[in-house]
C-alpha cells in the first residue's frame, strides 16, 4: 500500500494508508479528505473508510495499461457524467483521449440529445454505437446514429457511428496507439467492448516484434540500480500546469555519478537532454519531449542540512522545505521563497523571484555539472545573473547549492511568512498554473497591464486568463498546451495594440507541437 502523511498549513493531521498504491489514489484521497472535512467527519474515521477501499467496479476501471495505452471502462451514461469523465480524463495527461459511448434507453436518448450533442467536446476522438434498450421500446427517430447526428452537427470532429459492438471493438483496438486513453462508457452491455479491447491490445503486445532499440533499457543499464527510467511519461504529471505531451524518457538519477553518466550517455548517443525542476514554471507542448527528460528527485539531491548559518541543499531540494528547515533552525532570509512551489535547482536557474527578493540574494556557493559531466564549484557572487534568469544554468545543472542566512527569532519568521502567505492567497489563484506568465515589463507589472486590458477571465478551451491576477492563465480542468499558447498569443497582441508593450514570457515553453 502507500503510506502518506496529510498536513495542512504545515501542520501534520494524521497518517493514511491506502491499500491501492499509487498517485491518482493519493489525489483522490486527498479529495475526500477535503469533502469529509467540510462535512465535518474525523480524520480517523474518514482515514480508516479509505483505507479499506479497493476500488469500484466501472468506475473509471482500468481494464488494460501496457505499451502505453490505457483502456478505461466506466458507467457515465448521463451528458454531466460523460462530460466529466472525459474532462478528467483529460486532465491525466495521455495524448489522446478516445472515447465510445452507448447510449442508454431511447427516452433518455431522446430527452437529452441537445445535452449529449456538446457532452463529448473534450474527447479527440469519438465513438458512438447503438442504444441500449434496456427494455424499453424504440422510438422512430431516436438511434446512437441521431446521437452522432447532433455531436456531428456542433462541428465536433473526428465523430464515427458503429452499430455493432463486434466491430466496435476491433476499430477502437486499431486505432489505439501509445499514449492514447480509450475511455469506453455507458450503463448497457458496453463494457464487453472493453473487455474486448483489452484482449485484442494483449494479443497485440504478445505478438508485437520488439523495437528495433531500446535507449531506456540501454540508459538503464548504464545508470545505478535505483535510478528510474520510463517510457512515455506524460508531462502533464510533472509540471504544475498539468498539461503536456510525453517525455520519450522520463530519468531521476540515483546521485552525482548517476548524473554525470547520464549526460554522458546523451551526449555519446546524440540524444536531447532537458533539466527540469517542479515544472512550476515550465509550459510542455502537446506533442512532448523527444529525448531525455530529467529530474534530480532521488534522495541524494533533495537532502537539506543545516550548519550554523548555513543551509546546503541539493538541486532537487523543495523550496518549501529549505523555508522549513530554516524556520526550524530559526534562521531568517529564506522567508520570501515560501510562496514559490519549486525547487532548488529551478529556482536558481530562473533566478526566481518574490516579495522584492531573488534567489541569488541568499547564495554563497554553488555546486555544477557541465553536459559532459564535469562538476564545478564557484562563488555565488561570481555568476551572472539578471531578473529572472542566471544563463549558466541554461548550460551546466545546478546540483547543490550553499545558501546564507541569519539568526532570527522563530516568531519573527512565523510572522513574515504568515504576511507573505496571506499576502499571496489573497493575490494569486489557487487553480493549477504555471506562476506568472510573463515577466514585468519596465514600464508597469504584466498582471496590470492585462487587467487593464481587460482581459481577465477571458478563456481559450480549458485556459483562462485568471480573474484573480492578470498574469496568471490557469488550467480550469481539461486545458492542453494549445489553449494556453493560444492565450499567451492573444494577450501578448492586446496588450501590443492597447499599450504598444512587448510582454515577454517568463514560463519556459518547450516540447513540440502535436
Ligand atoms: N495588479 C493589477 N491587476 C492584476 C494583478 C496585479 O492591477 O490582475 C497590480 C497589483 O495591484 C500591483 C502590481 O500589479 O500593484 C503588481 O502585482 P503583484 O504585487 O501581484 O506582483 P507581480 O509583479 O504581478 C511578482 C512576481 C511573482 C511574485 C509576486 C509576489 C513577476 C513576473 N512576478 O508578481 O512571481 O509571486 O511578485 O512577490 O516578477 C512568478 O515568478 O511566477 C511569480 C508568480
Amino acid at each position: 500500500g502507500t503510506r502518506f502523511a496529510v498536513s495542512c498549513r504545515e501542520q501534520r493531521i494524521g497518517t493514511i494508508e491506502l491499500i491501492i498504491p499509487g498517485k491518482q489514489n493519493v489525489l483522490n484521497a486527498l479529495a475526500a479528505i477535503a469533502v469529509a472535512d467540510q462535512l465535518q467527519v474525523p480524520f480517523e474515521k474518514m482515514a480508516a473508510a479509505l483505507g479499506e477501499f479497493t476500488g469500484a467496479k466501472r468506475r473509471f476501471e482500468r481494464k488494460f495499461d501496457d505499451h502505453g495505452i490505457v483502456v478505461v471502462d466506466d458507467y457515465a451514461h448521463h451528458p454531466t457524467e460523460i462530460r466529466a469523465t472525459i474532462n478528467a480524463a483529460k486532465t491525466l495527461g495521455y495524448k489522446r483521449v478516445i472515447a465510445a459511448f452507448q447510449p442508454h434507453r431511447y427516452t433518455r436518448t431522446q430527452a437529452l440529445c441537445a445535452e449529449f450533442a456538446t457532452a463529448f467536446r473534450q474527447a479527440d476522438k469519438l465513438f458512438l454505437t447503438e442504444v441500449y434498450a434496456a427494455s424499453e421500446q424504440p422510438i422512430p427517430g431516436v438511434s446512437g446514429q441521431s446521437i452522432c447526428d447532433a455531436v456531428v452537427g456542433t462541428g465536433q470532429e473526428n465523430v464515427a457511428y458503429e452499430a455493432d459492438l463486434e466491430v466496435l471493438t476491433g476499430k477502437l483496438a486499431a486505432v489505439a496507439q501509445p499514449g492514447d486513453l480509450l475511455l469506453i462508457m455507458g450503463a448497457g452491455n458496453i463494457y464487453k467492448v472493453a473487455a474486448g479491447v483489452a484482449e485484442m491490445l494483449q494479443q497485440r503486445g504478445r505478438q508485437a516484434a520488439p523495437p528495433a532499440r531500446d535507449l531506456g533499457k540501454e540508459l538503464q543499464g548504464q545508470l545505478s540500480r535505483h535510478a528510474v527510467v520510463r517510457a512515455g511519461e506524460p508531462m502533464s504529471r510533472h509540471t504544475t500546469m498539468r498539461v503536456g505531451g510525453p517525455a520519450e524518457l522520463w530519468v531521476e538519477p540515483w546521485d552525482e555519478a548517476d548524473l554525470a553518466r547520464l549526460l554522458k550517455f546523451c551526449r555519446a548517443q546524440q540524444v536531447p537532454i532537458l533539466l527540469i525542476g517542479r515544472g512550476t514554471n515550465l509550459l510542455v507542448r502537446d506533442g512532448g519531449i523527444r529525448g531525455v527528460v530529467a529530474q534530480l528527485s532521488s534522495e541524494h539531491f533533495t537532502r537539506v542540512t543545516v550548519d550554523g548559518e548555513r543551509i546546503m541543499a541539493g538541486g532537487g531540494a523543495r523550496l518549501k522545505h529549505i523555508v522549513n528547515e530554516a524556520k526550524t533552525n530559526e534562521l531568517g532570509g529564506f522567508e520570501f521563497l515560501e510562496g514559490i512551489p519549486g525547487s532548488l535547482g529551478g529556482a536558481l536557474r530562473m533566478n526566481a523571484g518574490a516579495m522584492g527578493q531573488q534567489t541569488f540574494g541568499v547564495v554563497d556557493r554553488v555546486r555544477y555539472m557541465s553536459l559532459t559531466g564535469e562538476t564545478y564549484e564557484a562563488d555565488a557572487k561570481t555568476i551572472p545573473v539578471s531578473y529572472r534568469s542566471c544563463p549558466l544554468f541554461a548550460s551546466h545543472v545546478a546540483v547543490s547549492a550553499i545558501l546564507r542566512g541569519r539568526q532570527v527569532a522563530r516568531a519573527e519568521i512565523d510572522a513574515r511568512l504568515r504576511e507573505y502567505s496571506e499576502r499571496r492567497w489573497a493575490t494569486q489563484p489557487p487553480q493549477p498554473s504555471a506562476g506568472c506568465v510573463f515577466k514585468n515589463p519596465t514600464l508597469a507589472p504584466a498582471g496590470k497591464l492585462i487587467d487593464e486590458s481587460g482581459l481577465k477571465g477571458t478563456s481559450i478551451g480549458g485556459a483562462c486568463v485568471s480573474p484573480k491576477h492578470g498574469n496568471f492563465i490557469v488550467n480550469e480542468g481539461g486545458a492542453t498546451a494549445r489553449d494556453v499558447l493560444q492565450l499567451i498569443g492573444l494577450v501578448r497582441e492586446r496588450v501590443r495594440q492597447e499599450r504598444g508593450i512587448e510582454l515577454e514570457t517568463e514560463v519556459m515553453i518547450v516540447g513540440e507541437e502535436r
